[in-house]
Parts: structure tokens; C-alpha cells; sequence
């Protein structure tokens, strides 16, 4: 019987647990498992290559991103890592123009070192992608939608574009999750998320996941976590677990509230332009339409006035607290150029210097709405 998203968020790859009959999965603290014999174990040898509790989360995870395989990381830029260790010296990726700080240092700083040929594009043009092509292009990385821009990438006109040229694509998908959107049934090769964010949900833990039906990126993907060892530990698994389940009625939440934020910033006299994929004027919102099942909790905004006002915008409010990361249930108020994205400036990739950036939470809309209200008077 096939189920609903909703259902699949409780009971995808849950429990109940074989030795005790526990409901949720236990915490498996530990390092290594007895062997009865040496070379014969039950699935486990040892906590870098393979946990329970990850496992679980693993299984949970793909089910919900409709994949084959999961593989979780310790940070959602381990995911990232992970992601582009599939790759090898000379070949030639792909990368948003406005991915995320973070993507961007990585690929350049760490991997263009290391023979990676990094090129950033502007994926929103698909054109422009088919023309970025070359011989050696082995992966394009969408990110969508992006952070902070919220940008909207077509995945299904990329992946037709890399389809053509024997190229992988890999989707962040962490602004969107799987409640929203499903990369890989729309012909993406690779989901990533950094679970810290939404999947999470509750600030509480840093984590990432990659999951794809292609059997030897798995089998590669699985190789790196172990000879690697970026994975996270069981307790880190147990609360991510635990958050996914409720991601469905989050999410649902969280995009209703950023769609009552936006009624009040779009027109407000402060504020020069939103940033919102549900806005209909907004340049993806045709194609977030089709691919997503909702607009997402995230919201940026340019202030009139310049940084200046921008940053009192971020000192005033109450109810949103000023603070790095999103997704999770309170609403965070940030500056991207001096927090989030303070590693791509002076790069091409600079984000504007008024631009504030809105994680959506779960609380009342209207404390939402007055306390902007008043930060933005
Ligand atoms: C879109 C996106 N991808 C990846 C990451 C990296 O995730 P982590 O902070 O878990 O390493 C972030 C973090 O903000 C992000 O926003």
C-alpha cells in the first residue's frame, strides 16, 4: 500500500526495535559489536562504518526522499564533501552562482586546490548551463531554493540539459526538504541536505544526508563515510530522527506563516523588494509552482536605507531572534552579508549588503507580523 507523505514522516523505516519491541529506535552508544566468531557479526563491526541508530535515520531519511539509499554525514557540508569526493582531479563541476557561502568556499578553497575544476553559473538560465558544458563536466550541483537569494532552479530542465551530456546532478534540496519537494523524481541523480535545518527542526543538532536510487554512487557514498569518517554519532541520528517525524505538519506551518511575513513586507514602505518564491511576480515562482508542493518557511528581504538600516533591522527584533542557521521551530532574523555568507565577500558571489534573511518559525503568525511590524517602523 502506497502512503501518504504525512504517514510516511511517522512510520518510514521506524521501528519497532527486534530484541525489546521498542517503538522508537534505541540510541546505540556504541563503538563496536561482539563478534561470536572472528569475521561473523550481525551487520555491525564497528560505530565509523555503520550504527543502528544511523541506520534507522538512513532508512527513515531515504524512504522520505523516495530513494533506493541514504547515507547520513556529521554536517550538511560533509554531505557537500561527500558529494564532490565522487569526483576526481580534472574533472569539471557546476556550482549556482549564488549557492550557498559555505558550498562555494568548499568547492573552491578546498577542492578546486585538490584538481577540481569549479565553475560557478547562473542555473536559473538553462541555457547558460548547456552552454557551461564541457568534455570533463561531471556534475552539476543545483542548489534550490538557494540560500539566501531563494532562487528557483529547474530541476527537471537541468537534469534533461545533464541527461544529454552523461552528467550527474546532485540537488541541495535543505530550504525545500522532502515535505516540498523530491529531486529525485525529478530526475536529479543526488538529493543533500543539511539535516541540521529543516529535517532537524529544532536547533538542537548540526548533521547531513545524501540519498540517491543510483546503486554504485551508494556503494561509493558508503565507501567515503567509512574511509572518511565524517558520519554522525547516534545521539546526533536519535534527534534528527525524532525532528523528521514531524516535518510534514512543520513545514506546513512554516510556509503558511512566511506567507502571512510576506503580506506584511510586500508594500511596506521600508522594505525595497522581497524575496519569496510564492510571490507571483517572483522569477521562479512558475517553476516552484510545479516542482514544489509549497513555497518554504524562508524569506529574504532588501531594506531601503542600505547595511545600515538592514543591521537595525536585525537588532530590533523580539519574537525572531538574531542567529545563524533556520528550519527550525523559532524564527531567526539574520544579516547574510556579515553572517551567513561573510566568506563569499568580495567575491562574484557577494550577497547585497541590505539584504535580511528570514527563517519562518512555527510560532502564532501575528506575533510574527507585529514583530516585524515594529522592527521595520
Ligand atoms: C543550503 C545549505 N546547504 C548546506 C549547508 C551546510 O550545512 P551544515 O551547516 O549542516 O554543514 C547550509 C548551512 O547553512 C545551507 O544553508
Amino acid at each position: 500500500m502506497s502512503r501518504a507523505f504525512e504517514t510516511e514522516c511517522v512510520h518510514a523505516g521506524v521501528g519497532p526495535e527486534p530484541a525489546t519491541g521498542a517503538v522508537v529506535t534505541p540510541v546505540y552508544l556504541t563503538s563496536t559489536y561482539v563478534q561470536p566468531e572472528v569475521g561473523q557479526h550481525a551487520g555491525f563491526e564497528y560505530s565509523r562504518t555503520q550504527n543502528p541508530s544511523r541506520l534507522a535515520l538512513e532508512r527513515h531519511l531515504a524512504a522520505l526522499e523516495g530513494a533506493a539509499y541514504g547515507h547520513a554525514f556529521s554536517s550538511g557540508l560533509a554531505a557537500t564533501d561527500a558529494v564532490l569526493r565522487l569526483l576526481s582531479p580534472g574533472d569539471h563541476v557546476l556550482l549556482p552562482d549564488d549557492a550557498y557561502g559555505g558550498t562555494i568556499r568548499l568547492a573552491l578553497r578546498v577542492h578546486a586546490p585538490a584538481g577540481l575544476e569549479v565553475e560557478t553559473v547562473d542555473l536559473t538560465d538553462l541555457d547558460a548551463v548547456r552552454g557551461a558544458l564541457r568534455p570533463t563536466t561531471r556534475l552539476v550541483w543545483v542548489e534550490t531554493p538557494t540560500n539566501p537569494l531563494l532562487r528557483i532552479v529547474d530541476i527537471e530542465g537541468v537534469a534533461a540539459v545533464a541527461a544529454g551530456a552523461g552528467v550527474l546532478v546532485a540537488v541541495d534540496s535543505t530550504f525545500a526538504t522532502p515535505a516540498l519537494q523530491r529531486p529525485l523524481t525529478l530526475g536529479a541523480d543526488l538529493a543533500v541536505h543539511s539535516t541540521t535545518k529543516y529535517l532537524g527542526g529544532h536547533s538542537d543538532v548540526v548533521g547531513g544526508f545524501v540519498a540517491t536510487s543510483n546503486e554504485a554512487l551508494a556503494t561509493r557514498l558508503a565507501f567515503l563515510q567509512n574511509a572518511v569518517g565524517a558520519v554522525p554519532g547516534p545521539m546526533d541520528c536519535f534527534l534528527v530522527q525524532r525532528g523528521a517525524k514531524t516535518l510534514a505538519v512543520r513545514m506546513d506551518r512554516h510556509c503558511a506563516n512566511a506567507a502571512a511575513v510576506v503580506g506584511l513586507l510586500d508594500g511596506h514602505p521600508a522594505v525595497d523588494r522581497v524575496l519569496w518564491p510564492g510571490l507571483p511576480d517572483a522569477p521562479g515562482h512558475a517553476v516552484a509552482a510545479r516542482q514544489m508542493r509549497g513555497f518554504g518557511g524562508m524569506v529574504s528581504f532588501t531594506v531601503k536605507g542600505g547595511e545600515a538600516a538592514a543591521l537595525e533591522v536585525c537588532r530590533r527584533t523580539e519574537v525572531f531572534t538574531l542567529a545563524e542557521s533556520l528550519g527550525a521551530v523559532e524564527s531567526l532574523i539574520e544579516h547574510p552579508g556579515r553572517m551567513t555568507h561573510a566568506s563569499v565577500a568580495g567575491t562574484t558571489n557577494e550577497v547585497p549588503s541590505n539584504l535580511v534573511r528570514l527563517s519562518v518559525g512555527i510560532e502564532a503568525a501575528s506575533d510574527l507580523v507585529a514583530d516585524l511590524s515594529q522592527a521595520l517602523a
